[in-house]
């Protein structure tokens, strides 16, 4: 069993929406564009963006050979020090935003090899938005949008109550609902 299959009850459920929004969140990513996947595990996240050239970024050795064993196009890396050889449309770090240790830097960091946007995961209830908002601005990440990410992690719904919970994230309940669970994807980039 691979680590995406340990660690999410429903792989195919939670990977497809967080898939679709890397996609649609902020500006759109299109077929052929490139994304990094920091923190990626073992790159689970890559069979659900369809025509987008991935690359995984861990820095665990275990990870990285469980990536490859999927054929993922993996490298060993600290997020904190890694660059691609060459820009990408879209840097992704999931579940592991708190792994940077100097946030600003490294948002500085992704913001000078990311054309278009860093998409990331982020818990409310550990962070505080205006305070990530402010780390982004700093960096000319002028640009935020918040969408709540209702999809569990740990337990297996039924498609309808999937699709439900994915109805409330654009309700002003989602609001109400991020103060106990959850988290929100962000998307940030430049306006102009
Ligand atoms: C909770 S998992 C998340 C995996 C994947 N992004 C996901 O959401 O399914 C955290 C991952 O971060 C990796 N990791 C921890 N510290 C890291 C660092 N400094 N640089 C790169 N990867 C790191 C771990 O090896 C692990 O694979």
């Amino acid at each position: 069993m691979s680590w995406t299959e340990t660690a999410y009850a429903d792989p195919h459920a939670y990977l497809a929406h967080r898939g679709e929004l890397t996609v649609a969140l902020g500006p759109r990513l299109e077929s052929g564009d490139t994304l990094v996947d920091l923190a990626c595990g073992d790159g689970g996240l890559a069979d659900y963006l369809p025509g987008i050239r991935y690359r995984g970024v861990d820095s665990s050795p275990e990870m990285v050979e469980s990536a490859r064993r999927r054929d993922r196009d993996v490298v060993l890396a600290d997020l904190n020090d890694y660059e691609p050889p060459e820009p990408v449309a879209a840097t992704t770090c999931f579940r592991a935003i708190y792994y940077a240790r100097d946030r600003r830097a490294f948002f500085e960091r992704v913001a000078g090899y990311t054309r278009k946007k860093l998409v990331f995961d982020l818990n409310p209830r550990q962070y505080r938005v205006d305070d990530v908002r402010a780390d982004l601005l700093a960096v000319g990440l002028d640009r935020l949008e918040l969408r709540p990410f209702f999809s569990p992690q740990r337990f297996v719904l039924p498609g309808f109550a999937e699709s439900t919970l994915h109805a409330l994230e654009r309700t002003p309940l989602a609001t109400l609902l991020l103060r106990f669970r959850f988290s929100y994807l962000c998307a940030a980039s430049r306006r102009t």
